[in-house]
């Protein structure tokens, strides 16, 4: 493991520079701070390997170019960057997150001539999912969407799904899922929502009101390529309710069943076969991928969002 002087780790990245801990700061006028004026993204760590680094990147291309953000290296040295983080930990397994802000300036709205876009990136220990959670499913609650028209954007600003997450936290349940009123029920605070129906699978469409998930996508191809029908639309909590099957996805959880939301079961109140045959190939992905070959299959595990 590297270390700075003095032997502390050195693994966060801040601005060109691996820091310790208590070196790893934020100026207060940094505008991720004050604004929340920046972009993010979480890449999840298999066997020392980041998984699907590429898609990861090319979102936070997609959601620096929709708030007008340079990004202030290549894709290249982020990826660098990415695939070092975990090493700097001494993790194998890990999640590593990875922030771009417009900088430092006096605090003005609008975008100061003279920042230069931050950088920090780190990685941490995956947070244990109860792995009782996959084997009997978890419950959800179904809360107003009060975010912004732009949840295609992977923006640092997280109050409602903060929000939103204590609610469904306070209520015992693992994810709060959102209702967007006119549209549907479209994502969870910090996931992707599926239910299946008759044996088609149902999530919502790419666009403004959801964020479009890696794992989301990667488990839509996994489907097709397994010849099960796929459709992209708004659905609503009574079709949630009535659902078959219904599950949750994103890159911490994989794939999350969901066996009771707002108290009702939904289906027989079990993991459905097909989210579990999802789940299996969506592992299968991951192993293939090069991430962690055996050791993937053999642990479930996963922070609770
Ligand atoms: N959250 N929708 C929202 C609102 C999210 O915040 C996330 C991910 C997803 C799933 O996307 P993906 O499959 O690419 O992880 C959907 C991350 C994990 C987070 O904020 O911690």
């Amino acid at each position: 493991m590297n270390v700075a002087q003095g032997g502390v780790p050195a693994y966060f990245f801040v601005n060109g520079r691996w820091l310790p801990p208590e070196q790893a700061v934020v100026p207060v006028e940094d505008r991720g701070y004050q604004l929340g004026d920046g972009v993010y993204e979480v890449i999840r760590v298999y066997g020392g390997r980041p998984f699907a680094l590429d898609r990861h990147l090319e979102r936070l291309v997609r959601s620096a170019e929709a708030i007008q953000l340079r990004l202030p290296l290549e894709l290249v040295e982020l990826a660098a960057i990415v695939e070092e983080a975990p090493r700097r930990r001494g993790l194998v397994e890990a999640q590593v997150y990875l922030q771009v802000t417009r900088g430092v300036a006096a605090r003005v709205h609008h975008f100061p001539a003279e920042a230069a876009p931050s950088l920090v990136v780190y990685a941490s220990p995956v947070r244990a999912v109860d792995p009782r959670l996959y084997e009997e499913g978890a419950a959800a609650v179904v809360l107003p969407d009060q975010r912004w028209l732009r949840c295609d954007i992977k923006s640092i600003n997280l109050l409602p799904n903060a929000l939103a997450k204590e609610e469904a936290r306070r209520q015992g349940a693992l994810e709060a899922v959102l209702e967007r009123a006119g549209v549907g029920v479209t994502e969870g605070a910090s996931s992707n929502l599926f239910i299946v129906q008759e044996g088609t699978l149902v999530t919502a469409p790419p666009g403004p009101y959801i964020l479009r998930g890696v794992t989301r996508d990667l488990v839509i191809e996994q489907a097709r390529a397994a010849g099960v029908p796929v459709e992209e639309r708004f659905f609503s909590r009574a079709e949630l309710l009535a659902a078959d099957e219904a599950f949750l996805t994103s890159t911490t959880m994989e794939v999350m069943p969901l066996v009771r939301v707002d108290g009702q079961t939904i289906g027989r109140g079990t993991p459905g076969a097909v989210t579990q045959r999802l789940h299996r190939a969506l592992r299968d992905v991951i192993v293939s991928a090069g991430a962690g070959s055996a050791a993937v299959r053999s642990t479930q595990t996963g922070p609770a969002g």
